[in-house]
């Protein structure tokens, strides 16, 4: 989503923006601009597209100064194009934002009363105005603060003014912003990752805050424009841009790393003598409720932990979407379990979900990759994934990450009560230690699943289908293929097929059936049967038995891969229990979608319109 990096110095500054945008291109964009302060005026480059054009733009035109914000913008309020792209001006006044100003259209009629003519159709014009209409008796500061108190919406911003060189003004309402302290410079920045090549030495804004930044102080003013002060603390985020180490994608690099994810989970949430240490600041047996909420690929993650919880915990839980409980405010017991996964820690209505839910007194637990993030800021405890920066828009071995750690906080509420013994608690643990070899012989299908993704890539509608955590996988299953390849995909719970959608089948769907051998096995296998009986195209994923117990029509015995008297190819797969199989399996849906999406030429790691960190709602 929207990124920014502001520079307030003393040496040149547009190699060091755009280096900055370069970062922040994983989290999805479609244009970038860039506006430094000159000798007498604030100067402009802007373009629609990747950065590689914005730096056409500024060799063709070249600009230069010490001090510059710059921006990358994904669309919400008109299209991507020149004039929709940030930073936003008005006559003294330069302005990135991340975010949505809800109000917006108000606000441009009475400027445009005003007499201030607007250039682009974006809700971010109006802030530039606003500031200016304001600057003639205020300084700087004063009058982006006094701009605030008329924007209704999220914001985190950056502002350059022509009147006062040597200040930059941000704030934070609902979108996060950083201030990076440097040498005789100081920096604003999205997110560290922004900032990493510029400084380690960093300090998270709070909800609320507004900041002038000098070449040498940051002072901070709290939402009733109280002077506080922000712990400045050392990130961790190397300097080094992430490389793709050699693989083609980001996101095949990622479902590549998955063994390393559960390893370095185990080794954090495991002691050497293999006890759990999760240090969980509640007693299950006091927890009146749980709820867990997050969006896409998280909430997937969620849903397939709902099935497992209930089933072998006996713990009730209720899976939310974030943007859907918000809203619905949901009656929650004082004392109750909130838990909130999110790979970025930045989602909108996630961070919005867990306010509501600590108005609600509820406890509240985040299950996380990025530990710096806003999420993490205001649970009450974390979890940490351990899956590392990912980049790639398609979540992977955060997914990964996360199943992980629900399957260790399983094991803590099924031991604490008391549905598994020590021996069983043994068992599961010594399972979920030999899955990262486990994955790393199982990555080798990946020569098969790109056979079978060429059939997939052709279709223009395909059908996920399974039951159990096989059914949450089979919609986080669909959402792989649609979000990189654009193939109408759906996931469903198998028995739920011939309620709908099996009118959607004939010999061009193909249908990915994820039925491990497990206590629903004879159930979702005669789902298939019926999927194969109207002429499906099955891509059945089972184990060695699951696939020997399966015969359809005439003369298969399941040893083959590829039955040629019959419409199914088969994917085999290590035999697995209720615990490791959701993890097992994840590996060829995602390897699936990989290899269709390449098939069809679409850019794996960036797809169209979407962003890895969803700021707005
Ligand atoms: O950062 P989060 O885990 O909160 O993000 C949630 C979703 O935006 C994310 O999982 C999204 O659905 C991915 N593109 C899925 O691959």
């Amino acid at each position: 989503m929207c990124g920014i990096v502001g520079i307030i110095g003393q040496k040149p500054v547009v190699n060091r923006l755009l280096q900055g945008l370069k970062r922040l291109e994983y989290r999805g964009y479609d244009s970038a601009g860039i506006a430094v302060l000159g000798d007498t005026s604030l100067e402009r480059r802007r373009s629609p597209g990747k950065i590689v054009e914005l730096e056409k733009v500024i060799k063709a035109d070249p600009i230069e100064g010490t001090s510059g914000i710059a921006h990358t913008r994904w669309a919400t309020h008109g299209r991507p194009s020149f004039c929709n792209a940030h930073p936003h001006s008005s006559h003294r006044v330069s302005v990135v934002h991340n975010g949505i100003i809800e109000n917006h259209s108000e606000l441009r009629a009475d400027l445009e009363k005003k007499g201030y003519i607007f250039q682009s159709e974006t809700d971010t014009e109006v802030i530039a105005h606003l500031i200016d209409s304001h600057l003639t008796e205020s300084t700087l500061l004063e009058a982006v603060q006094a701009s605030l108190q008329q924007l209704k919406g999220a914001y985190a911003l950056a502002v350059l003014s022509t009147e006062e060189k040597t200040k930059m003004v941000g704030a934070r309402l609902g979108s996060p912003l950083v201030v990076g302290y440097g040498q005789g410079e100081m920096y604003l920045g999205s997110d560290a990752i922004a900032l990493s090549h510029l400084s380690q030495k960093i300090s998270f804004l709070e909800e609320g805050d507004l900041v002038e930044i000098t070449r040498d102080s940051a002072t901070v003013f709290n939402k009733d424009f109280h002077k506080v002060e922000r712990p400045v603390i050392s990130s961790e985020i190397s300097s080094e841009v992430v490389d793709k180490e050699g693989y083609p994608h980001f996101m095949l690099k990622e479902i590549f790393e998955q063994p390393d994810v559960i390893r370095r989970s185990l080794q954090h949430y495991l002691t050497d003598s293999d006890q759990l240490d999760l240090n969980l600041p509640f007693n299950w047996a006091d927890v009146p409720k749980v709820t867990l909420v997050a969006c896409g690929t998280a909430y997937y993650a969620g849903f397939l932990a709902k099935h497992w919880f209930e089933r072998f915990a006996h713990v009730p839980i209720e899976v939310d979407i974030a943007s859907e409980f918000r809203y619905r405010q949901p009656p929650l017991p004082a004392g109750g379990l909130a838990i909130f996964l999110s790979q970025s820690g930045e989602t909108a209505d996630t961070l919005a979900a867990l306010r509501y839910a600590k108005e609600q007194k509820q406890i509240c637990l985040g299950i996380l990759n990025v530990e710096t993030s806003s999420i993490a800021r205001e649970v009450d405890h974390i979890l940490p994934i351990k899956a590392g920066a990912e980049i790639g828009v398609a979540s992977t071995k955060a997914f990964m990450g996360m199943v992980v750690v629900l399957a260790l906080l399983l094991l803590e509420a099924s031991r604490s009560k008391e549905k598994i013994g020590d021996t069983e608690l043994k068992q599961h643990l010594l399972s979920l230690r030999q899955l990262p070899s486990q994955l790393e012989s199982l990555l080798k299908i990946r020569g098969h699943l790109k056979t079978l993704a060429h059939q997939v890539a052709q279709a223009d509608d395909v059908l996920y289908l399974g039951r159990g955590t096989s059914y949450a996988l089979s919609l986080e299953g669909a959402l792989k293929l649609k979000e990189i390849s654009y193939i109408h995909a759906e996931g469903y719970a198998a028995g739920e097929m011939k309620h709908g959608p099996i009118a959607l089948i004939d010999n061009t769907v193909p249908i990915i059936a994820i039925v491990p051998k497990d206590e629903l096995y004879d159930k979702a296998i005669s789902n298939v049967e019926e999927a194969m009986a109207r002429d499906g195209q099955v891509i059945l994923l089972s184990d060695e038995k699951g696939h020997h117990d399966f015969s359809p029509g005439i003369g298969t015995n399941g040893s083959s891969l590829s039955d040629s008297s019959s419409n199914i190819e088969r994917v085999t797969l290590p035999e697995s229990t209720f615990l490791t199989s959701p993890l097992l399996y994840t590996v060829p849906i995602q390897l699936l979608a990989y290899e269709a999406a390449v098939a069809r030429g679409e850019d794996v790691d960036q797809p169209r319109n979407l962003a890895k960190s969803v700021t707005v709602e």
